[in-house]
């Protein structure tokens, strides 16, 4: 295994405990989209342009936020070791990749809530099966909603039956656009229903069961075909909990933003022992997305869509060794 450098004042066993830790986020079809430059007085966080998916994200909306949940997490690894961490968020415009600059920014500890939140980073898992009945109280739901604030986004939670059967009926119409595409779908079996020699991609393991003809919300199919067994007894919530996670502005930045704070959200509700699940047919989709994007109000623009509620537990996705996570620092003559 490379040996991974020292940085912002920690021994490389410690650097590499950080990217491990960051490296558990989220991204879309466990693409993990992100890659390390160690250098002794920063850590960069780069997108990595070869596990892109073009089909479902040309724009790299969705790989940005992955790559600010990763970032988030790696905030909260240095809280723990009392470093203030100092961001610069895309630095350089010739370099896009380049997501994010990590510096010392001086001596802080960890509050309480950054380390409960940092405990619930391997306990947080997205959970694509049905939720129990028992319904997200107001004052989770307001702690999901400070989550994303503190982020500087916005969690819009879905109150509004009507608002929920109209968001229930985009998220249909978009999943029927989407598979009707073959390179949709062809791109869908490259990173899903993987085999367990994999570090990256959804096992058929991680995914639900398929909704049955009662369930009206429609999940993504990571079954590769072999949808697994409904639980007998047991139908998907037809009044789940449904949020918008939004930004206040548009663009790559926002997007970085919009991924650190629905790592913040997922955190905080893992903590509170609450699971989630995504529906981002609905944003992935134009004619969907500027539909949800009036229906909650027009002006901010949707990032995530998810589902929450309470679940039974789930099997853990895999995640790429800390090494591959690392790219070589330039050589000094470069
Ligand atoms: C921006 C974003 C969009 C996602 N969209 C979906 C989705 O539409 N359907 C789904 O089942 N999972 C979705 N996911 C969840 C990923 O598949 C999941 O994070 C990944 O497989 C890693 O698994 P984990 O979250 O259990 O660690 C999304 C994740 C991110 C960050």
């Amino acid at each position: 295994m490379n040996q991974i450098p020292a940085a912002l004042g920690l021994t490389g066993e410690q650097v590499a405990d950080l990217l491990t830790t960051a490296g558990r986020a989220p991204s879309l079809h466990n693409t993990q989209p992100w890659s390390f430059r160690v250098l002794p007085h920063v850590v960069e966080l780069h997108a990595d342009p070869e596990r892109r998916l073009p089909v479902v994200d040309p724009e790299d909306r969705e790989l940005r936020i992955g790559c600010g949940a990763a970032l988030f997490t790696l905030r909260l690894a240095l809280a723990a070791h009392d470093i203030r961490p100092t961001i610069t968020l895309l630095p350089d415009a010739t370099r896009p990749d380049l997501v994010a600059e990590v510096r010392h920014g001086g001596t802080k500890p960890a509050t309480p809530e950054q380390r409960r939140l940092l405990r619930a980073v391997p306990l947080r898992r997205t959970n694509r099966h049905p939720f129990t009945d028992v319904a997200v109280t107001r004052s989770e739901q307001y702690a999901l909603r400070r989550a994303a604030a503190d982020e500087g986004a916005w969690l819009h939670v879905v109150q509004d039956p009507e608002q929920r059967a109209a968001i229930q009926r985009l998220a249909v119409r978009a999943h029927r656009e989407q598979v009707a595409d073959p390179a949709f779908l062809a791109e869908l079996r490259r990173w899903t229903a993987t085999g367990p020699g994999r570090t990256d991609g959804v096992p058929a393991t991680s995914g639900g069961p398929q909704p049955a003809p009662q369930d009206r919300w429609v999940l993504r199919d990571f079954s590769g075909g072999g949808a697994p067994e409904r639980v007998p007894g047991k139908d998907f919530e037809h009044e789940p909990l449904i949020a918008v996670l939004t930004s206040h502005l548009s663009g790559p930045r926002a997007e970085v933003q919009a991924g650190q704070a629905l790592q913040r959200v997922l955190l905080a509700a893992a903590a509170d022992g609450l699971s989630a699940s995504f529906l981002s047919q609905i944003v992935e989709v134009g004619g969907p997305r500027n539909e949800l994007r009036r229906l909650i109000g027009g002006t901010r623009p949707p990032q995530v869509v998810m589902r929450i509620g309470r679940g039974y537990p789930v099997v853990a996705t895999p995640r790429r060794p800390v090494a591959d996570l690392v790219a070589p620092a330039p050589s000094p003559t470069a």
